[in-house]
């Protein structure tokens, strides 16, 4: 479906869960959790999508909170892939629970996977998320192994926590075959707030003449790309705030309490929790109501305050 601004709609991205294995400090700052029980069912969701990909959606990404700690998740993402129109199944992981888990999920559909990874230091590691990085690493080789690729990793720089690591973050790309995404740090959630905490994703590209651009490879895409000769994999670089991709957006999200969100960076929502009880016809109606109405861009530049946390909207 087009938008008002002339954007074509065709990722949907799903936060399942809003409960996550780890409590990275620039995600869940300072906001409770809703009780489990106001999550979607699985079947909600599969129908959720259903109405979605009527109305245009081809890619669908699973996030949270940590979507694999959803006891049903491989019923999730075997409904999502039987979907006529969806060409894309993807999921964004925390990948602490991953090891053993990734043939069954590629079995089940999935295609391939984004994994959140902030420092290869195993201390700084648990001090800003409370993970263990060794599961994370197994995790990754379990993604490769499995054909889940290209596998991405997120690394969010954060000022004075991790930012001295970028070249061993692009290092990770030399002998394998991984994506790593630097993510600007965007203002949801109290150290998102704090501009002295973002990192100048500009400023690490002039420091590194060698990184060689790569021109975009799908539409919406909202990672810069380079490549480094010799390496097997890539460097991406995601600058929401300094390089607003806004115009070229293709995504709505809907939350784990069945709340659409046309906008990252906008409170706007809409309610799928009714229109799922009235039927199908009721469900299309809204998707297509909020997409008519999704905003123009961002408030990051506005003084944005997020009624939501990341965890809850799913990045
Ligand atoms: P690919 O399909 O592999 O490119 O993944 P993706 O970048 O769409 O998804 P992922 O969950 O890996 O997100 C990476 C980062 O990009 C996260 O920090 C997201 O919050 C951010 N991101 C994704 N979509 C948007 C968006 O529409 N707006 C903003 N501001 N950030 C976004
Ligand atoms: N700014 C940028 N990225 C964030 N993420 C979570 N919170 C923020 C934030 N405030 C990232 C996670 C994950 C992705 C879905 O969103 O690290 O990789
Ligand atoms: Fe960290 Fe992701 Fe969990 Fe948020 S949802 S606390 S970014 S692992």
């Amino acid at each position: 479906m087009i938008d008002q601004f002339g954007r074509d709609i065709s990722y949907l991205r799903l936060s399942i869960t809003e409960r996550c294995t780890l409590r990275c400090d620039y995600c869940r700052a300072g906001e409770g959790i809703c009780p489990r029980r106001e999550e979607l069912k699985a079947k909600d969701f599969i129908r959720i999508a259903q109405a979605c990909a009527k109305l245009g959606i081809r890619k669908i990404r699973l996030t949270g909170g940590e979507p694999l700690l959803r006891k049903d998740l491989i019923e999730i993402i075997q409904g999502l892939a039987a979907i006529e129109g969806i060409q894309e199944l993807t999921m964004t992981t925390n990948a602490q629970m991953l090891p053993g888990q990734a043939r069954a999920l590629k079995a089940a559909g999935l295609n391939r996977i984004n994994i959140s990874l902030d420092s290869l230091k195993a201390a700084r590691y648990f001090e800003m998320t409370r993970g263990d990085l060794n599961q994370v690493l197994a995790g990754i080789d379990d993604a490769l192994h499995a054909d889940l690729q290209p596998v991405r990793i997120n690394a969010v720089l954060v000022h004075g926590r991790n930012d001295d690591e970028v070249d061993n973050f692009i290092a990770l790309t030399r002998d394998k075959p991984l994506e790593v995404r630097f993510i600007e740090l965007m203002p949801i959630g109290a150290l998102g707030q704090d501009e002295s905490m973002r990192v100048s994703n500009d400023k690490l590209l002039a420091k590194r003449p060698w990184l060689q651009p790569i021109p975009p490879r799908f539409p919406g895409q909202v990672a810069r790309d380079y490549a480094v000769e010799g390496y097997q994999g890539r460097v991406g670089f995601i600058s929401p705030v300094s390089h607003q991709f806004c115009t070229d957006c293709n995504r709505i999200r809907v939350m784990s309490d069945g709340m659409l969100r046309p906008c990252l960076g906008n409170n706007l929502e809409y309610p799928l929790k009714e229109a799922l009880a009235k039927g199908d016809d009721a469900l299309m109606e809204v998707i297509r109501h909020a997409i008519e109405h999704k905003p123009a861009g961002h408030q990051f530049h506005q003084g944005f305050l997020s009624e939501k946390n990341m965890s809850r909207i799913g990045g």
